[in-house]
């Protein structure tokens, strides 16, 4: 492993600790808002922070492609908004967040998906998701980096690469995978460059990248948080979730980036019947896994015998049973193996076809824009071939995607045996043996819950002897977004699992 440089990380030893001794880095957003209440801390000093932090852990990692050169304006005014009210503005207010680069902004930064294709193109306005966090006082940072296309350019796929980005790097351990596609947003949140990102997930997206790099990522049910805005996949399995590096944190985000959205009418107006009265915070509860009954699917855990993972998940079930779960191995998935082979099952043929017309209604909607369809994306990466990698990572799927011709009859019938697979499959099992949720290593479970548009929630759950994180899946029905926080939140505060990546240590270790 590369040893680093004790230089790189000398500028961030000053930055560990803000004005009066307060310790910024690890900070919680509750933290956050009692420094900026009792005065120990500014919003502009937070951004200084994280922008002092990605200065120096970027050229190592290569998490963030753009940082924002409004963001200390936009603290600024947050300041003065609190000086001026007498405070309760809310967890997120003057809270610096950065956004994975599919999450369309109108400022001053781009909206890229990663790809040079899209640099220069203008969003019409900001996704619904980011008119969510600026009304909540929240200051955006930047983009993060991420696979380019959310992973959907080819099948090799391109592990935390994007031709803006560059390579993304675990963390923990850099020559491990990061991860995607939200890649940037997991490594961010998991070495403080932010404590709040946002993710977008298809099909693993957000709790693969979170699960590796050691922080929590929620997938909220399809439809629960607005898609309008941000560079698309699949408006059947498309979903925007927060990483942050807890349970807590990420919550108070999912709270403040649900809800309608006139932009994304039918999805949000069917998922709008899950949002509970008085938001997710509730549940984040201690006892949240006392009679819970949570279900261990078979083809998940194959882990030999004497391994990390196996002991490691084996302790964290009985851990489970000892705070009052009923914890039921042994369940079986029907037509697991067909759920797990996208490629034969029908949702390749679904996202190509999906993909194709929803990325070119976006494109067509940007005010401005070197490109104005998937022709031209394709266009582009075969005049750039160097910048795009096109030898190694080739776009077979752009190509794929192009040559189909709407939702057909192939399509649709793909679709609703997509939809049958994910009924008589989870939602089956989960209504016959009423679970409360499914438990899986890191993103195992995604394929099974992106066909059915149905939420997930990853925690940190150990290290493997060469020090790469892996994660512990909570998955439910749709709508279980309150019992999955309830079980996710317990198993983390009786856990506590999660510790600072090995690359940030010098920075870690000075306190003043
Ligand atoms: C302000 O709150 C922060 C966060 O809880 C704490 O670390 C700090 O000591 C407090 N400072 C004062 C002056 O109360
Ligand atoms: C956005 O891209 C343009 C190039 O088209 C670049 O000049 C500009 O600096 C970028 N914005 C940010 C905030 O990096
Ligand atoms: C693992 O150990 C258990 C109990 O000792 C044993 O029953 C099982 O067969 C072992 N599995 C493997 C794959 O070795
Ligand atoms: C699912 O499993 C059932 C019973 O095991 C089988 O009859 C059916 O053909 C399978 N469906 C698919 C799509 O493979
Ligand atoms: C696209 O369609 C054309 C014409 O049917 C075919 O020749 C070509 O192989 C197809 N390309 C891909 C990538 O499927």
């Amino acid at each position: 492993m590369p040893r680093l440089l004790p230089a790189l990380f000398a500028s961030l030893v000053l930055l560990a600790t803000g004005a009066n001794g307060f310790r910024i880095e690890e900070a919680s957003l509750a933290t956050i808002q009692q420094g900026f209440g009792n005065g120990s801390l500014t919003s502009v000093q937070l951004v200084r922070f994280y922008l002092d932090r990605i200065r120096g852990l970027n050229p190592l990692l290569h998490a963030v492609i753009e940082v924002n050169p409004d963001a200390l304006r936009h603290a600024a005014r947050a300041d003065a908004e609190r000086r001026r009210s007498s405070g309760a503005d809310g967890l997120l207010h003057g809270v610096p967040v950065l956004l994975k680069d599919n999450i369309g902004t109108r400022d001053a930064l781009n909206t890229t998906a990663g790809s040079l294709a899209l640099l220069g193109s203008v969003p019409p306005r900001d996704a619904g998701v980011v008119s969510r966090l600026r009304r909540a006082g929240a200051v955006v940072l930047g983009k993060a980096n991420m696979e380019e296309w959310a992973n959907f350019r080819s099948l090799p796929g391109t592990d935390g690469w994007s031709a803006r980005g560059g390579q993304a790097r675990n963390p923990y351990v850099l020559t491990a995978s990061p991860c995607g596609s939200s890649t940037g947003s997991s490594i961010a949140a998991a070495a403080s460059m932010a404590a709040v990102t946002l993710g977008t997930e298809t099909d693993g997206s957000i709790l693969c990248p979170a699960s590796l790099n050691s922080v929590v990522g929620i997938k909220p049910t399809v439809g629960l948080t607005s898609r309008a805005g941000v560079v698309p996949i699949s408006p059947r399995q498309d979903t925007i979730g927060p990483i942050c590096r807890t349970v807590t944190d990420a919550v108070h985000v999912l709270d403040a980036i649900v809800g309608y959205d006139a932009l994304d009418e039918a999805a949000t107006v069917a998922a709008s019947k899950y949002i509970p009265h008085g938001g997710y915070a509730q549940f984040l509860k201690k006892g949240g896994l006392q009679g819970k009954r949570i279900g261990v699917p078979n083809g998940f855990f194959n882990y030999a015998n004497g391994t990390v993972q196996h002991t490691v998940y084996q302790q964290h079930f009985y851990r489970m049973w000892l705070q009052g779960a009923t914890v039921i191995e042994n369940l079986d998935i029907e037509n697991l193996s067909v759920i797990l082979d996208s490629l034969n099952n029908g949702e390749q043929i679904a996202l190509v076809a999906e993909f194709k017309s929803s990325l070119n209604s976006y494109l067509s909607d940007l005010s401005n824009s070197p490109v104005r369809s998937l022709a031209q994306v394709i266009d582009f990466n075969n005049a750039h071939p160097v910048e795009e990698k096109l030898k190694e990572i080739g776009q077979l799927i752009l190509l794929v995607s192009e040559n189909t011709t709407g939702i057909g009859a192939m399509e649709k019938a793909a679709i609703s045996g997509l939809n049958k697979l994910s009924a008589d499959g989870l939602e089956k099992l989960m209504k016959e043996h009423e679970l409360d949720a499914v438990v899986t290593p890191d993103s195992a479970l995604a394929p099974v819950l992106a066909i059915g548009g149905m939420p997930a929630i990853t925690v940190p759950a150990g290290y493997s002897s060469s020090g790469v994180p892996f994660g512990l899946s909570f998955g439910g029905l749709r709508g279980y977004e309150p019992r999955l926080i309830e079980m996710a939140y317990a198993f983390e505060q009786i856990t506590n699992v999660r510790k600072t990546p090995r690359s940030c240590h010098s920075s870690a270790k000075v306190e003043m």
